[in-house]
């Protein structure tokens, strides 16, 4: 059964395609079939698929009309986990993967005007009867802005995954030539962080959070 996974945000920059091609790489990594489907006319996911040396990780461009064709074609070939990235401010695009999806999350960074978009995002959720997750994203690793922000979307009532994603420079370098965080600096702080989500992710969607042990038996 294959699980679909919409990222989404109504504020550009706020982390999107970052956290969503590091989830899929650790789901690729981890052994799992995985379709990226890159909703975003800027085409972010596709140009960083572009640089990466290993393409066996396949990043699909498409428009919303398609999607429904695709989705069925990765039922069909037995794809686990679709990652959907969305372009932000444009409802109709964010609202067909919120549409489709068995898990929306929302990337938000710590600050005033990400959490002011939030109820927004909310709200395309909720009138497609979904229940999305907030992604805390370039959380900065000194100072109580986080915090803050945890408040702020408790009183807004949405959930907000543990842990989040630093705002860490392997994010930043690793993306450039289309790896992850784990693939840039495999022990670094950043790979932890995108390992600590992937496990939050798997849960929701009802998979075991690590394919290989279950799969394999051999670690
Ligand atoms: N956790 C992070 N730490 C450091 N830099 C980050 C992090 N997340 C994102 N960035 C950087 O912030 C910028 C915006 O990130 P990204 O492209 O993932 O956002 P987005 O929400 O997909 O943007 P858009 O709305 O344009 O699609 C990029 O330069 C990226 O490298
Ligand atoms: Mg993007």
């Amino acid at each position: 059964m294959t699980k679909i996974i919409a990222v989404i945000s109504q504020k550009g920059g706020s982390g999107k395609t970052t956290a969503l091609l590091n989830l899929a790489v650790a789901a690729h990594r981890d052994g799992r079939a995985v379709l990226v489907v890159d909703l975003d006319p800027q085409a972010s996911a596709t140009l960083w698929h572009r640089a990466r040396a290993d393409k066996t990780l396949v990043v699909q461009p498409t428009h919303p009309a398609g999607i429904a064709n695709l989705l069925k074609v990765a039922q069909e070939q037995g794809v686990e986990l679709v990652f959907i990235d969305t372009a932000a401010q444009t409802d109709s695009n964010a609202a067909e993967a919120v549409e489709v999806a068995d898990l929306v999350l929302i990337t938000c960074r710590p600050s005033v005007m990400d959490l002011r978009a939030i109820p927004n995002s909310i709200r395309l959720c909720r009138i497609r009867d979904r229940k999305p997750h907030v992604v805390l994203t370039q959380i900065e690793t000194q100072g109580t802005l986080q915090d803050e922000a945890r408040r702020t979307l408790a009183s807004l009532g949405v959930d907000v995954l543990d842990g989040g994603l630093g705002r860490r420079a392997a994010f930043h370098h690793s993306i450039i030539d289309g790896r992850s965080a784990a693939e840039y600096e495999p022990s670094g702080k950043a790979a932890q962080e995108v390992r600590r989500l992937y496990q939050t992710v798997c849960q929701l969607v009802g998979l075991p959070s690590s394919h290989r042990v279950t799969k394999e038996g051999t670690r």
